[in-house]
């Protein structure tokens, strides 16, 4: 059924093959934005970034933006007395300063309150109701605000003492509910979205599957796609019938599709996505409603899911009631904004959650950008070492003679040849942590290189004939810092850029295909810039938060109490030995 459903929607234009369209899930404006939307944004600027970099001819496109409709954000304007358009203003502004921050490149910021997109919804409720896929029914059901969802009983959690029930899936009161609403006939494409919820590498990680094809075991039931105007009166008005407005997650679905010029035929040549990017919490809405939404429509469905789990602080789930929600912009006054980027990418893993953690943030920024890949640099271009500050040409008769003298050469020189491969396999997958690994293992296997063949002791002035060797040593270290550098562009393009500055490495030479390229043949001038790329961050006691600096005390009262213990046994020791 679904196969010819998506022949008859290639017939309605063509597809534009090098077209990459990837976009986040847009943001809701009732709080401000956090680490966890960060890290949505992060993965899906590093993804476009690595693409436009191995792709050079795909027109990748990234969107993002804000979810603007609905009670929660009706309640928060209200909460904070604000006119609710100029909350939305407010917050919409902040996450789309945040992203500006934090480098993510996206080549639209989408406002559900904006008119493309008002119209956009208008005109795919009507494809819906054309198509005869909509009916109006008095409806009643368990609404939660903060998920903006009907629950089923099976999806709530009833508080016996006070009678109250909870969704299971957030933890937030939900509220009985009877009214007359439009229903969205979603039964009817059970078999079509399981159909392709299954197709290879539709959902990743694959557990994601799993757990959308467990849903799909059950009957689908059909959807509420409105709500009454009096209740719900800040949301998009359904056409033709002012009484009743687009339900929440309908209209900010529409959004990927008004993104690209929906319903202008022109939309069609970025149609599909190519990724989605989206949290754990909201893959019923992107694995079920939203392929089903869109078949009804007569629209081909994304190419692929890729769904995140959630950063946990300090192994609690951030909220503000705990007040443990973690401020980019305050993260990254600590750590730099690269940095921070760098962590979520490194310690984030896509299947299961990641926890957020201060020390955990340190020890790792301090090891591997200041003092494995930033001490490298700052070693190559030491004025002691490098006094005409160059990136030397190698000298062919030395490099092979490094490569057969010394095995961390050797070591160096293998860990160089793998990684454009691996890390190519790795990002195809989003699997930036290993990404990670293996340009860190790369940067040992280069500081080991660079202890091991001593350049201090062929500095000038001990004999010029080290000179040659000299130069091959840096020129070699100076070239694993290129690769790394083009390696590291998508998780990093600020720092990695400031690397490849540093080393003059030419702004057409930073594609993945110069990963394959060698050594310059001619010495080139260092840029004047300061070498210093990851400043190391030095513990600020206030900085630290209460449980640690408890745990520090600790230890401290523990190992005075230590030491005072063997003072006492070795005056004791002392004082019967005489
Ligand atoms: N507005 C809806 C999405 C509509 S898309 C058509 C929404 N907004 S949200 O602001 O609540 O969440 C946006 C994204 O942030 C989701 O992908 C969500 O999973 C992600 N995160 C929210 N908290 C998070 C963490 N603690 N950790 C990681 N990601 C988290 O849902």
């Amino acid at each position: 059924m679904l196969i010819s459903k998506i022949r008859y929607i290639h017939a309605l234009g063509v597809r534009c093959s090098s077209s990459h369209y990837v976009t986040t899930p847009i943001f809701y404006v009732n709080a401000a934005p956090h680490i966890g939307h960060l890290y949505s944004a992060v993965i899906a600027d590093a993804h476009c970034r690595y693409q436009r970099l191995r792709y050079p001819d795909r027109n990748v496109r990234l969107c993002t933006g804000t979810d603007e409709h609905g009670t929660k954000i009706q309640q928060a304007a209200a909460g904070h007395k604000i006119p609710v358009a100029q909350y939305c203003d407010e917050i919409s502004a902040r996450y789309r300063d945040v992203f500006k921050a934090a480098g993510i490149a996206n080549d639209d910021f989408i406002r559900t309150t904006e008119q493309r997109h008002k119209e956009a919804v208008a005109h795919f409720w009507q494809t819906l109701q054309s198509r005869g896929h909509i009916y109006s029914a008095a409806y009643s059901g368990w609404y939660c605000v903060s998920d903006e969802t009907f629950l089923t009983d099976s999806q709530l959690r009833l508080d016996e003492e006070s009678g109250t029930r909870f969704s299971l899936e957030s933890g937030h009161p939900v509220e009985w509910t009877e009214e007359t609403n439009y229903m969205f006939r979603l039964s009817q494409f059970q078999d079509d979205v399981r159909h392709w919820v299954k197709q290879e590498a539709r959902i990743r990680p694959a557990k994601f599957e799993k757990i959308l094809l467990d849903t799909l075991s059950e009957p689908l039931p059909d959807v509420s796609v409105s709500r009454p105007s009096n209740r719900v009166h800040w949301a998009i008005p359904v056409p033709n019938d002012d009484s009743q407005t687009v339900y929440v997650w309908l209209d900010a679905l529409i959004n990927y599709l008004s993104s690209v010029g929906y319903p202008n035929e022109k939309y069609l040549k970025q149609w599909p996505p190519a990724q989605q990017v989206i949290g754990k919490d909201i893959l019923k809405f992107h694995g079920i409603y939203w392929p089903a939404f869109l078949l009804a429509a007569g629209l081909e469905p994304p190419q692929q899911l890729y769904v995140h789990s959630h950063w946990t602080v300090d192994g609690q789930k951030m909220s503000k009631s705990k007040h443990n929600v973690v401020d980019p912009i305050q993260a990254a006054e600590q750590y730099t904004m690269e940095g921070l980027r760098y962590f979520l990418l490194r310690e984030g893993v896509a299947h299961s959650d990641g926890n957020f953690s201060h020390v955990k943030a340190l020890r790792i920024l301090n090891s591997e950008l200041a003092d494995t890949l930033g001490n490298l640099l700052s070693r190559a271009c030491a004025k002691s070492l490098n006094p005409q500050q160059i990136y030397p040409a190698p000298h062919a008769e030395e490099s092979s003679a490094l490569l057969k003298e010394l095995d961390a050469a050797k070591r160096m020189q293998e860990s160089l040849l793998q990684m454009a491969t691996r890390c190519e396999q790795h990002y195809e997958c989003n699997h930036f942590h290993l990404v990670a690994d293996t340009v860190i293992a790369t940067l040992h296997a280069t500081n080991n290189f660079f202890e091991c063949a001593k350049p201090w002791e062929l500095k000038a002035g001990a004999s010029a004939a080290n000179a040659p060797r000299l130069e091959t040593i840096i020129a070699m270290t100076m070239d694993a810092l290129r690769l790394c550098g083009i390696v590291l562009q998508p998780m990093m393009p600020q720092l990695a850029g400031r690397l490849l500055d540093k080393l003059r490495v030419p702004g057409d030479q930073r594609q993945w295909k110069y990963l394959a390229s060698h050594v310059t043949s001619s010495s080139r001038p260092l840029d004047a810039q300061s070498a210093l790329l990851f400043q190391r961050i030095v513990e600020q006691q206030d900085n630290k938060p209460a449980p640690e600096k408890e745990k520090e005390k600790k230890e401290s009262k523990r190992s005075k109490a230590k030491k005072q213990n063997e003072l006492k046994k070795n005056k004791q020791a002392s004082s019967s030995s005489t």
